[in-house]
């Protein structure tokens, strides 16, 4: 009798047949030299299986055409196709989600694809916390830039098709922040026309986004931004100059308080510590 995580096993094969159902990251107990009991101790057979990494994020796939991509640090396009914490569920065709290798996902992401989706998740030396919850809508696109923080977000896709949700480079986002690109249900005027059609949804480059903000349906947030904490971004808090940057917007609906800012990763105590001569 084998004993692993709880369960109970008759034989050693029943035990790897489980590992591999359950995409256990192996090679991790591999390498665990402080564990006093591996995998490799426990089970010599299992020394043949050195690359026994066929275990895939892509847990389902029902659909043609479908591409889980995983790059390395210069984005050359790797073998492997598990990345840990990721789930990839395909149900229809053409889809592509792509990730770097060395991605950190705070905790399980399940991404379910239906048809025509991108998830392009780029390099990123911070962690990523996020979900879409349900099935991303057909041709559905959600691209986090490089050297972007997540605590948690939620990117809520899954109301109507075709839509896009494209946070920029260098973004550092709180926890609880929410981007919602329609309503979900249909608002209409007096002669039937509809009142609330949906709009993407464009993060800029260098935003701040503090804990419990929610952006709707046609938020365009300009470059090196700061949205305070519990605002609510909609699109009339926009700047109406195409080329506003730096701003501070608060409130519910989020306004501009403040213009001509910059923000650092840094708090004020180190970023003075660092920048003693300049400040
Ligand atoms: C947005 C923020 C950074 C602005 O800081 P600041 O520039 O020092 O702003 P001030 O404290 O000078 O406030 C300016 C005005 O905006 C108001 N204000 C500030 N933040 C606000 C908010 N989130 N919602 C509503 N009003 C807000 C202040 O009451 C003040 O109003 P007044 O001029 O009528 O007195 C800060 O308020 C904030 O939200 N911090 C939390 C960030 C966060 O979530 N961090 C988590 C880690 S990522």
């Amino acid at each position: 009798m084998i004993f692993f995580k709880k369960y109970k096993y008759n034989t050693e094969q029943e035990l790897v047949r489980q590992i591999q159902i359950l995409n256990y990251p192996i090679l991790e107990y591999y390498t665990k030299k402080d564990s006093p009991h591996t995998y490799y101790s426990l089970f010599p057979s299992l020394r043949k299986h050195k690359r026994f990494d066929n275990r895939s994020s892509v847990i389902e796939n029902n659909g043609k055409n479908n591409k889980f991509i995983l790059l390395d640090d210069n984005g050359n396009q790797l073998s492997q196709k598990y990345l840990k914490n990721l789930k990839i569920k395909f149900l229809g065709d053409n889809n592509t989600v792509i990730f770097y290798a060395a991605t950190k996902l705070l905790s399980e992401t399940i991404l379910t694809c239906t048809s025509n989706n991108l998830v392009n998740v780029k390099k990123t030396k911070y962690h990523l916390g996020f979900s879409t919850f349900n099935p991303l809508s057909e041709g559905s696109e959600l691209i986090i830039g490089e050297n972007t923080s997540i605590e948690h977000a939620t990117f809520i896709l899954w109301d109507e098709p075709n839509l896009k949700i494209e946070i920029g480079d260098n973004c550092m986002l709180s926890h609880n922040v929410v981007f919602r690109p329609s309503d979900g249900h249909t608002i209409l005027d007096s002669v039937g026309n509809i009142l609330n059609f949906p709009k993407n949804i464009y993060l800029g480059n260098h935003c701040w986004v503090g804990s419990n903000v929610t952006f709707l349906k046609g938020s365009l947030i300009p470059k090196n931004s700061i949205i305070g904490i519990n605002s609510l971004y909609t699109a009339s808090s926009n700047p109406v100059e195409e080329y506003t940057d730096g701003a501070i917007f608060v409130g519910s609906p989020a306004k501009i308080i403040k213009t001509g800012i910059n923000w650092d990763r840094d708090n004020t105590y180190n970023y003075k510590k660092q920048n003693i001569n300049t400040i």
